[in-house]
C-alpha cells in the first residue's frame, strides 16, 4: 500500500528544521541542520542565504534517510521561516549581499523617512503596522542609501524561506503572511501596495508573486530534485511566516482561538476573520495562513529567553545539580520557585533584556528586578522571572481584548508550555483556560499541513488542523488569579515610570562604552 507523506521545512534563525508527517498527522521523522548569523556591528544581524540552502538540503537528506520513504510518496511540501529578512538578487538570480535579518535594527532613519512620506496613519491603515526597523522595506532603502553599487544591480527581493523555494523550483513567490512583514503589502487586499512601494522607492517588478499560504506555488525542479533527493514535480505550497505557520501547527485557525508561544521570544497570536488594526500600532496585524483571514500578534523579545539568561547567570547551582543527576535545570528552578507564594512577596521582574517590541516598541528598555527586600532569596528571584514573563504576555493579550478579541481558551506552546507549574501560572495570570496539543514541531509542522492542503491531501487548513491535532492538557484558572491580578497592575505601572531612565542609561552606555 502506498502511503502519503507531507514535508514541512522551517528556515529558522539558526537552523533549518524539517518534519515529515503522514496524512493522519503522525510525525514520521524530524531533522535539523544548524547555521550561524553574524553581527558585523552592534544591532546588525546578517547571514548567508547559501547556508540556508545547504542546511535545507542536509535536513531533507536526513529525513529521507531516516524515514526510508520514497520521495514520490511525498505529496506536498510546505515552507516556513524567519520573517522580514531582505534577500536581494540580481537579474540572473545571484545573491547580491548577505541577508539583512529580522533582528537587525540599522534602518531607523529609513523607516522614519518612508513613514513621513505617507504619514503614520496611512501606513498603519495600509500595512496594519508601523514601519519597524526589523521589517523589509527600510532595509531596501538602507541598501539604496548606503550601498548604491549593490542597489544598482538589484532585480529581485525575496524573504528567507522564499529564497529556499527559489532554489527548489527556480521561481519567485512569497505568501501573504510572510509578505505582511515587509511593510510593502496592502494587508487588507492581500496584494503589493503601489503606494508603499513608491514611498519606499522599490520597483514593483522586484517583488515576487504573492499567493495564499495553502495553495501550490510551483513544483520541485530537476536540479533541486538531484540536489535533495526529492521528486521532481512535487508541489510546494505558498507556506507562511514562522508565526503564522506555528499558529497553524497548534490549531489557531478559527475566530476565538488564541495561542501563547513561550519560546526565546514570546508571541500571543489571535486568528481574526476580519482585518483589525490596533489604532496605536502596538500589535501586528498581518494576513493569516488561513485563506482570506488575518491575525493579530504581540511579540515580546525575551520570554523564555529571560529564563535562559537567568539560568545561565544566577542558576548555575541548578545547572550543576542537573548535570550530576541527569535532571533538567529548568525543572529544578521552577520547583524552587513553586515554594514561594504567588506575587513573590512583592518582587517584580521586567523582562526587557533585549529591549521590547510589544507593547512598548523600545530598543532602550532594560530588565529590572523591583521591590527587593532582605527577605527575598533565590527562589523569589526565579519566581519573579517566571511571573514577569507571563505578565509581559498578558500585556499583548490585553491589547487584543481591548480590540474585542475574545476566547475561551489559549493554546500554550514552546518550551514554557512543558511545565505544569508555569501552565497554572499562565491560566491564573491570563484568567483563561490553558490547553496544550500533541504537536511540538511548531512551525515546520504547520508548514507541512499547508503543504497537505496545497496538494489536496486535506480539504482546508481547518480540516487539516482538526484531523491532526489533539488536546493533551487543560488547566483552569485557580485561586491565585486575583493575587496575580493585583501584582500585574503594579507591573504595568513600572515601564511608564522608568521609560526616561531607560533612555538615559542607554545614552550613558553609548557615551562610555559605545
Ligand atoms: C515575527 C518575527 C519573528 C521572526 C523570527 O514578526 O519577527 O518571528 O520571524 O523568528
Amino acid at each position: 500500500m502506498t502511503m502519503t507523506y507531507l514535508l514541512g521545512l522551517d528556515v529558522g534563525t539558526s537552523s533549518a528544521k524539517a518534519v515529515l508527517i503522514d496524512a493522519s498527522g503522525t510525525v514520521v521523522a524530524t531533522a535539523a541542520a544548524d547555521y550561524e548569523f553574524v553581527t558585523p556591528r552592534p544591532m546588525w544581524a546578517e547571514c548567508d542565504p547559501a547556508d540556508w540552502w545547504q542546511a535545507s538540503v542536509d535536513a531533507i537528506g536526513q529525513i529521507l534517510a531516516t524515514a526510508k520513504v520514497h520521495s514520490a510518496d511525498i505529496a506536498g511540501i510546505g515552507l516556513t521561516g524567519q520573517m522580514h529578512g531582505l534577500v536581494l538578487l540580481d537579474a540572473s538570480g545571484e545573491v547580491l549581499r548577505p541577508c539583512i535579518m529580522w533582528n537587525d535594527q540599522r534602518t531607523v532613519s529609513q523607516c522614519r523617512m518612508i513613514t513621513e512620506r505617507l504619514g503614520g496613519e496611512r501606513v498603519l491603515q495600509l500595512t496594519g503596522n508601523p514601519i519597524l526597523p526589523g521589517f523589509t522595506a527600510g532595509k531596501i532603502a538602507w541598501v539604496r542609501d548606503n550601498e548604491p553599487h549593490v542597489y544598482a544591480k538589484a532585480a529581485k527581493v525575496l524573504l528567507p524561506k522564499d529564497y529556499v523555494r527559489y532554489r527548489l523550483c527556480g521561481a519567485y513567490f512569497t505568501d501573504v503572511s510572510d509578505a505582511s512583514g515587509t511593510s510593502l503589502l496592502d494587508v487588507a487586499r492581500r496584494k503589493w501596495s503601489d503606494q508603499m512601494l513608491e514611498a519606499s522607492g522599490v520597483p514593483g517588478q522586484w517583488m515576487p508573486e504573492v499567493t495564499e499560504s495553502a495553495v501550490a506555488s510551483a513544483n520541485v525542479n530537476a536540479q533541486a530534485a538531484a540536489a535533495t533527493g526529492l521528486c521532481e514535480g512535487t508541489p510546494i505550497a505558498g507556506g507562511a511566516g514562522d508565526q503564522a505557520a506555528q499558529a497553524v501547527g497548534c490549531g489557531v485557525v478559527r475566530e476565538g482561538i488564541l495561542s501563547a508561544t513561550f519560546g526565546t521570544s514570546g508571541v500571543v497570536f489571535a486568528h481574526s476573520d476580519e482585518y483589525r488594526v490596533d489604532p496605536e500600532g502596538r500589535l501586528h496585524a498581518f494576513c493569516h495562513a488561513v485563506p482570506g483571514k488575518w491575525h493579530l500578534m504581540g511579540v515580546m523579545l525575551s520570554a523564555a529567553g529571560s529564563l535562559q539568561w537567568y539560568r545561565n547567570t544566577l542558576g548555575q547551582e541548578q545547572v550543576a545539580l542537573a548535570r550530576q543527576t541527569g535532571g533538567d535545570a529548568y525543572d529544578l528552578l521552577t520547583a524552587e520557585a513553586s515554594r514561594v507564594a504567588a506575587g513573590g512577596e512583592g518582587l517584580l521582574f521586567l523582562p526587557y533584556l533585549s529591549g521590547e517590541r510589544t507593547p512598548y516598541p523600545d530598543p532602550d528598555a532594560r530588565g529590572v528586578f523591583f521591590g527587593l527586600t532582605l527577605r527575598h532569596g533565590k527562589a523569589h528571584l526565579t519566581r519573579a522571572v517566571l511571573e514577569g514573563i507571563t505578565y509581559g504576555m498578558r500585556d499583548s493579550l490585553e491589547l487584543m481584548r481591548a480590540l474585542g478579541v475574545t476566547s475561551d481558551r489559549i493554546i500554550a506552546s514552546g518550551g514554557g508550555a512543558a511545565s505544569s507549574f508555569w501552565r497554572q501560572m499562565m491560566a491564573d495570570v491570563f484568567q483563561t483556560r490553558i490547553t496544550t496539543t500533541n504537536v511540538t514541531q511548531g512551525a515546520a509542522y504547520g508548514a507541512a499541513l499547508l503543504g497537505g492542503v496545497a496538494a489536496g491531501v486535506h480539504a482546508t487548513v481547518q480540516e487539516a488542523s482538526h484531523k491532526c491535532l489533539l488536546d493533551t492538557s487543560q488547566t483552569e484558572p485557580g485561586e491565585d488569579a486575583t493575587v496575580y491580578d493585583d501584582y500585574y497592575r503594579r507591573y504595568r505601572a513600572l515601564y511608564p515610570a522608568l521609560k526616561g531612565e531607560f533612555a538615559a542609561i542607554a545614552e550613558l552606555v553609548q557615551r562610555h562604552q559605545g
